[in-house]
């Protein structure tokens, strides 16, 4: 947690660019020893990281990569259930979560909305789950290509957003990072344009204003996601208002995830 912590604080002054946050998605992809070897390798490289940097392994292999991770490597889990305890079978409670010591977890990626159906409704009810407990949360939003191409992307995001933060106070905006991931760019090799990205992130960025206040808007790293490469890190992670990359395919890799993480500007 303590990286965490110490970006809050770099973030004192809201005209100071923000260190950059980069987190791997691992999706369902791995294995123990995969695990093990990718954890300590992504760590190794860090030890001059300019950046927060986080991984989410499939959750049987959380304790795994904690056990492995050094130098500040945050890790987390890649959903998490909005009840307590229950009979839901498969799912994890924030509780658990929490238990396994776990820096942050994401909610509401696309996966999850669109393979899985999850609803607005269940995205809001698990951001307040994890934020009552003090589990710091990604939260993940974007739109599908269809909305795009009929001009609606911006509204569907900020119904996105606005739907998820429902209920979530000033204070615990401090632990809430957004993601926005378009559909259409994910796992698809076609990202978006520094220039596409950097005007969602402005929708975005305005409406947390129009919520909480320039302050807390502008200390909440939105990151972009969606086929991040080493080759479009650079132009992406230097775009005024994008604050960090959210990489699935390329996080799968050390060489790959650590390029990205050195293309990262240092804030200032
Ligand atoms: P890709 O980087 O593979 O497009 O995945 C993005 C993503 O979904 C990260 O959460």
């Amino acid at each position: 947690m303590e990286l965490w912590a110490l970006s809050t604080v770099v973030l004192e002054h809201i005209d100071r660019p923000m260190k950059k946050h980069i987190v791997g998605n691992w999706k369902m992809n791995g294995s123990a020893a995969f695990t093990e070897a990718l954890v300590s390798e992504i760590s190794a490289g860090l030890s001059a990281a300019h950046a927060v940097v986080g991984v989410t392994p499939p959750s049987l292999y959380f304790s795994t990569a904690k056990s492995k991770a050094t130098n500040g490597l945050l890790v987390g889990v890649q959903n998490c259930h909005e009840a307590e305890s229950g009979a839901f079978t498969g799912e994890h409670s924030v509780s658990m979560i929490k238990d396994m010591s776990a820096d942050f977890v994401i909610i509401g990626h696309s996966e999850r909305r669109h393979v899985f159906g999850e609803t607005d409704e269940q995205i809001s009810a698990k951001v307040k789950a994890a934020l009552s407990k003090g589990l710091p949360v990604i939260l993940c939003v974007g739109e599908k290509l269809e909305e795009r191409d009929a001009g609606s992307h911006e509204a569907l995001v900020g119904t996105q957003t606005k739907s998820a933060l429902n209920g979530v106070s000033a204070e615990q905006m401090s632990k809430v990072w957004v993601a926005y991931e378009p559909v259409w760019a994910i796992g698809t090799g076609r990202t978006a344009s520094p220039e596409q990205a950097g005007a969602m992130h402005e929708v975005i960025r305005a409406l947390l204003v129009e919520l909480y206040g320039s302050e807390i808007a502008h200390k909440t790293p939105i990151l972009y996601g969606g086929s991040v490469k080493p080759n479009n890190a650079e132009a992406l992670l230097n775009t005024k208002g994008i604050d960090g990359a959210l990489v699935g395919g390329a996080s799968l890799k050390s060489d790959s995830f650590l390029a990205i993480i050195n293309a990262a500007p240092k804030a200032e």
